[in-house]
């Protein structure tokens, strides 16, 4: 029995310096009593870290990884299991640089479901959200460095929501990427349905649903914008994906992607300034990444719809409230796919929020 010890205090010792970690840079924040990854934030978004606004040119400030993160998804390994006894949960991570407009939304959404999901939301510091997080985003932010388009802080940020939302709870098991901009197109039990079919008796091969496309026209430019051999040898532009980064990952994939080194290597190295239209990097990391990895293992679909139709300097169509309806709702929830649906869709502006209440309960959540 005593010889476990020695590994018991050092597995501790590890633990309460990764607190410290941190936990340090926010020594404002009441302290946790658990070396939880999650930061306490009251009313608002905890205020910028760093100072200023986003980085300049040469990948953002948000890139780097500070001692904190490292130390935090080498925790990840330690805790890389899978299975817990409890029900599985849903890890909801919002990436967010302004306020949480739908949060009333989402709050209907999970309403009688608190034992099924967790709620991750990291928030561009130097960016202050006025609405106050309602109940299920309150104590709920991580710690964020800043974010920008076109860069690799957008794949950075999501890597931090992946690790806090691995540690926080062993139950969690599929991780969707949102944004503030998306909204529900189902009930959340016909989402923990689709994610957990009652027949699966093994949860262990659930797949990740990630868009995965290749040949698209785009990607030359893609594959050039650091230069022309730049991703060689990790990645041959056949090897070369692209899908939206707005994923749901199963357990097992977000492990590999907070473990994984080599591509995002590559992936966080600045563009070309002549490049700068080229360079979406969130769109390719991912989508790269798993189809390397584990390609049987991904559905190779998003469940997030979009609308590019028309769109304008790399944003898709942004649906705005007078567009809300029944309708809309039943056209985005059709999917290519005979096998999967649509559960989330993407962007909303601020002013659909009083439509989509108005049509909660009796068309988005009725299924
Ligand atoms: C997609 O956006 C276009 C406008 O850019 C719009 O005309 C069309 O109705 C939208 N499609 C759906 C399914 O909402
Ligand atoms: C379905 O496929 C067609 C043809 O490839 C495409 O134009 C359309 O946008 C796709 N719809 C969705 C919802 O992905």
């Amino acid at each position: 029995m005593t010889a476990s010890s020695p590994m018991v205090l050092s597995l501790l010792l590890f633990a309460s310096l990764t607190a410290l970690l941190v936990l340090a840079p926010r020594a404002s924040s009441p302290p946790l009593p658990l070396p939880l990854p999650v930061v306490v934030g009251d009313e608002e978004a905890p205020p910028a870290a760093g100072g200023g606004a986003a980085g300049s040119s040469g990948g953002g400030a948000g890139v780097e990884e500070g001692p904190e993160d490292l130390a935090l998804s080498r925790r990840v390994t330690l805790d890389a299991s899978e299975g817990a006894a409890v029900a599985s949960k849903v890890a909801f991570m919002f990436l967010t640089n302004s306020d949480l407009t739908f949060a009333p939304l989402w709050e209907r959404f999970f309403a009688g479901h608190a034992d099924r999901f967790n709620v991750y939301v990291h928030a561009d510091p130097a960016v202050r959200l006025r609405l106050p997080p309602t109940p299920s985003f309150r104590g709920r932010f991580v710690a964020a460095k800043p974010t920008r388009r076109g860069d690799p802080s957008l794949i950075a940020a999501a890597r931090r929501l992946l690790v806090a939302a691995l540690l926080d709870d062993p139950a969690n098991a599929y991780f969707a990427l949102l944004s503030q901009h998306c909204v529900p197109l189902h009930s959340f039990p016909r989402l923990y349905e689709a994610l957990f079919p009652p027949k699966a008796a093994h949860h262990h091969r659930l797949p990740s649903y990630i868009e995965v496309l290749a040949g698209e026209p785009q990607m030359p430019a893609r594959y050039v914008a650091r230069g022309d051999d730049a991703m060689l040898p990790e990645v041959p532009f056949d090897r070369f994906r692209i899908g939206s980064q707005f994923f749901t990952l199963a357990r097992r994939h977000a492990v590999l992607v907070v473990r994984e080194r080599r591509l995002w290597r590559k992936f966080r190295e600045p563009c070309l300034p002549e490049s700068q239209d080229s360079c979406y990097p969130e769109e390719h990391y991912f989508p790269t990444l798993l189809d390397m990895a584990d390609p049987a293992g991904c559905t190779r679909y998003t469940l997030t719809r979009v609308n590019w139709t028309d769109s304008f300097e790399g944003h898709p169509h942004t649906y705005a409230a007078p567009e809300v309806s029944p309708r809309l709702i039943a056209e985005l929830r059709q999917s290519n796919s005979s096998t999967y649906e649509h559960m989330f869709a993407r962007k909303f502006a601020p002013d659909c929020l009083g439509p989509l209440m108005a049509i909660a309960d009796t068309v988005i959540f009725k299924d």
